[in-house]
């Protein structure tokens, strides 16, 4: 007979010299060229599952996924500004460029199947280089003409139809999902308002953002008593009725627009007010208690391991969202800056994955590596990585977001994006074969989303 502690003595003294050879991801915080290390691998892997720069692909499209090429370019600038690595401009700007649509990022390939927030994350990417003097393009439209693109276009969808205003989800009638309003949505381009506000100082853009505000406030998107936003809620029910999930993102594009409100209006009441009820509220859920309350988690689906592809990219917008309010409300930073911190010392433990041994899970509270590997995981990653570049800011990166009048040089074009629109009203004549390709597309680009309601019927 074998003893079981005879036996794990013999598993230990095998396993144990293993484990020490594991290469997962370094990271010291302390220590500038370590997160530059670190960011410059978790950004080559994450390029890996991109190929739209490769002869016969379509630059900036993903595979199966439209709106997730602009999260990756906004990640690579921000990577860009944070590291000072232009490995990945090349083809940022190409991808930026190519998917620009009618200077909207509403490109008639996709155009028919897209939502509001698939599209207000290109504009977020493009108000971001702009923000960052990420090198323009001679001959080409403006970062920031290409945002105020996203803004005029998604303005006029302003529904008063029902609830007295929002934007819908789903910008098609025929789309699952139209008679959906949900936070992203108003919340992207709350955000996308306030940063034009404050780059342009044109208040047109500033009293949107206040204005998409106040009506989030009157639906349950935005409950100013307990600081709490709901993911959806819909049209059929006057916007009285909610879907609850809770996730990183909603808080964090309201978060960051009360920031630049914050900012723009030199501190007032009404922004201060909400930035710290919402950031009271993102701490207390997603930093969570038992993981000692700095590390951050998608606590709707990580439990289970239930996260989709759409899902897991949510973790790196918080924490680049929460980095940048540091630059713009710098009283919010001793708070977050510790959160920012100890996330990516989580995230770089659970970057031991795959074959290179450094791609990252999705778990970050978990030390070791939790099986995932996916480009949207990277990116996560990528985002909390670059973003601890904010405590070394000895090589002048440590301004924030520019203005006009701060030093921001993208040329403004207050008329971007009006003109005349693709409309699917004329949809070809539908074969079989297309039939069956429509459908597909649609799965894939409203599947994901869909995934996020589905929640509440398989998650709980
Ligand atoms: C595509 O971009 C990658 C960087 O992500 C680069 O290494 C590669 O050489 C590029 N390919 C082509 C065909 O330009
Ligand atoms: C639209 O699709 C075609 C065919 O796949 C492709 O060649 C083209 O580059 C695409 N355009 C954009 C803007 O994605
Ligand atoms: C606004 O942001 C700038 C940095 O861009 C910062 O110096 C300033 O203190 C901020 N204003 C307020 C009221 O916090
Ligand atoms: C401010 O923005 C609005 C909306 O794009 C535009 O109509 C107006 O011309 C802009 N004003 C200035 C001074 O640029």
């Amino acid at each position: 007979m074998i003893s079981p502690g005879w036996i794990w003595a013999v598993v230990l003294t095998i396993l144990v010299p293993f484990q020490g050879t594991v290469p997962a991801l370094q990271l010291d915080i302390n220590d500038e060229q370590s997160i530059k290390n670190a960011a410059r691998t978790t950004a080559y892997n994450m390029m890996s599952y991109y190929h739209g720069n490769e002869s016969g692909q379509t630059p900036g499209k993903l595979p199966d996924t439209w709106w997730e090429g602009g999260a990756m370019f906004m990640t690579l600038i921000q990577y860009w500004y944070w590291t000072g690595d232009t490995s990945y401009n090349e083809v940022t700007t190409q991808g930026m460029l190519w998917q620009k649509g009618q200077n909207d990022y509403f490109p008639a390939n996709d155009s028919n199947y897209l939502g509001n927030d698939d599209q207000v994350f290109w504009g977020l990417a493009a108000m971001t280089a702009a923000e960052l003097n990420y090198p323009e393009d001679d001959g080409q439209p403006s970062w920031l003409s290409l945002a105020q693109g996203v803004f005029n276009t998604q303005v006029p969808r302003w529904d008063t139809s029902s609830c007295q205003g929002g934007l819908r989800w789903q910008i098609w009638p025929y789309q699952a999902g139209y008679t959906t309003k949900n936070a992203i949505s108003n919340g992207g381009l709350f955000q996308l308002a306030a940063r034009l506000g404050r780059y342009t100082n044109n208040e047109t853009y500033s009293n949107w953002a206040e204005k998409i505000w106040d009506w989030s406030a009157t639906t349950p998107l935005l409950q100013t008593n307990a600081w709490y936003i709901a993911d959806t809620t819909t049209t059929e029910a006057q916007c009285k009725d909610h879907g609850d999930i809770q996730w990183t993102y909603n808080y964090g594009t309201y978060i960051s627009g009360a920031a630049y409100m914050y900012n723009l209006t030199n501190g007032a009441d009404k922004w201060k007010k909400g930035l710290d009820g919402l950031l009271g509220s993102a701490f207390q859920k997603f930093f969570p208690q038992q993981y000692g309350s700095n590390v951050m988690s998608e606590i709707s689906c990580e439990p289970n391991m239930m996260c989709d592809r759409n899902q897991d990219c949510f973790k790196g917008f918080l924490a680049s969202w929460l980095t940048f309010t540091t630059t713009i409300a710098p009283y919010t930073a001793g708070e977050i800056i510790p959160k920012i911190q100890q996330s990516a010392l989580a995230a770089a433990k659970q970057c031991s994955g795959g074959d290179s041994g450094t791609q990252c899970g999705r778990r970050w509270y978990q030390p070791q590596w939790d099986g995932e590997t996916s480009l949207e995981t990277d990116m996560s990653a990528l985002s909390v990585f670059s973003s601890n570049m904010i405590t070394h800011q000895q090589h002048g990166s440590s301004q924030g977001p520019l203005t006009s009048d701060t030093g921001g040089t993208s040329k403004s074009d207050p008329n971007a994006g009006t003109a005349p629109k693709n409309s699917p009203d004329k949809l070809p004549d539908i074969t079989t074969g297309d039939r069956a390709g429509a459908s597909v597309l649609t799965v894939a680009f409203v599947s994901g989303w869909v995934a996020s309601i589905a929640w509440l019927v398989y998650g709980g």
